[in-house]
């Protein structure tokens, strides 16, 4: 597939998205987003791929949708805009994606890496949801993602004064999986995605699923939720495998089924 928004590149068993907007601090429209999640979504059906990286460059992961598109824009012209749909589409992805985050992360780029699965950041990554300033709030999942990952507090300051977060500061509140030097951020995310990839595929999908279920439902219904899937692992020869192997002290060979 041609893209024009986006590079896509596979390290070993990881499926990388670079966006590619540079001039436009990687500013999300539909044609961007469609190529992102289109790209994630044929990682996800590719047998060779147990992970996913989406990143941008290191000036900027993305400064979020593209105001420009969207200043002129009526209620109804937002509401027939396929934008937003493409978070919903991320969700669909059942393989792991980690957000690779340099530079500014901000509004809908924010967004959007919050909607991965965990975040590896550079040192010089700065999360914020800045929408206060042109008039608007986040549109993209951001008031109800921040405030599950820091905490109602930070997120009002985030949400409603345009509080901008350092990378020690989103690691501190939970934000982030950890702070990488700029050099290295996005190698460090390639090398969980693989070391996460070399895992047993299924148990990893499933562990995946049930985490994103805690967001949806309340304790008792998650904890239900968690136990089916984990029943369901024992019809995998994963799962004989890891167990067999574990008994006999070698290392397992995980065949996906
Ligand atoms: N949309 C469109 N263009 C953008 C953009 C955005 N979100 N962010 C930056 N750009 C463009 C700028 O207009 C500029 O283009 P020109 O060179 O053609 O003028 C170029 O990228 C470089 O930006 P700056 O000159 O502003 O760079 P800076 O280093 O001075 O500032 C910044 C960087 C602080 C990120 C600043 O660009 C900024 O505040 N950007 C907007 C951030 C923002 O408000 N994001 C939220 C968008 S709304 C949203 O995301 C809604 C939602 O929930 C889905």
């Amino acid at each position: 597939m041609q893209f024009e928004f986006i590079l896509t590149e596979v390290h070993e068993h990881v499926g990388l998205v670079r966006i590619n907007r540079p001039k436009q601090l990687n500013a999300l429209n539909p044609q961007t987003m469609d190529e992102l999640t289109s790209a994630c979504a044929g990682f996800g059906a590719d047998p060779n791929i147990g992970c996913i990286v989406i990143t941008g460059n290191e000036r900027a992961f993305s400064a979020g949708a593209d105001i420009k598109e969207m200043m002129e824009a009526s209620v109804l012209d937002m509401l027939n805009n396929p934008l937003l749909g493409y978070w919903d589409r991320l969700r669909a992805v059942t393989k792991p994606i980690i957000a690779a985050v340099s530079g500014y992360c901000l509004g809908g780029g924010n967004e959007l890496a919050m909607a991965c699965d965990m975040i590896v950041a550079s040192e010089s990554a700065i999360f914020g949801q800045p929408e206060i300033n042109i008039g608007v709030i986040p549109g993209a999942g951001g008031t109800q993602r921040l405030t599950r990952a820091v905490g109602k507090a930070i997120a009002m300051e985030v949400v409603l004064n345009d509080r901008r977060l350092t990378a020690q500061e989103a690691y501190q509140w939970g934000l982030v999986n950890r702070i990488v030097p700029v050099e290295r951020y996005l190698e460090e995310a390639i090398r969980l995605g693989n070391e996460i990839a070399a895992r047993a595929p299924v148990a990893v999908r499933l562990g995946k699923e049930a985490i994103n279920h805690a967001f949806d439902s309340n304790l008792g219904v998650g904890i239900a939720y968690e136990r089916r899937l984990y029943y369901m692992l024992f019809a995998t020869e994963d799962q004989k495998e890891g167990m067999a192997a574990f008994a006999e002290k070698r290392p397992a060979r995980w065949s996906g089924k």
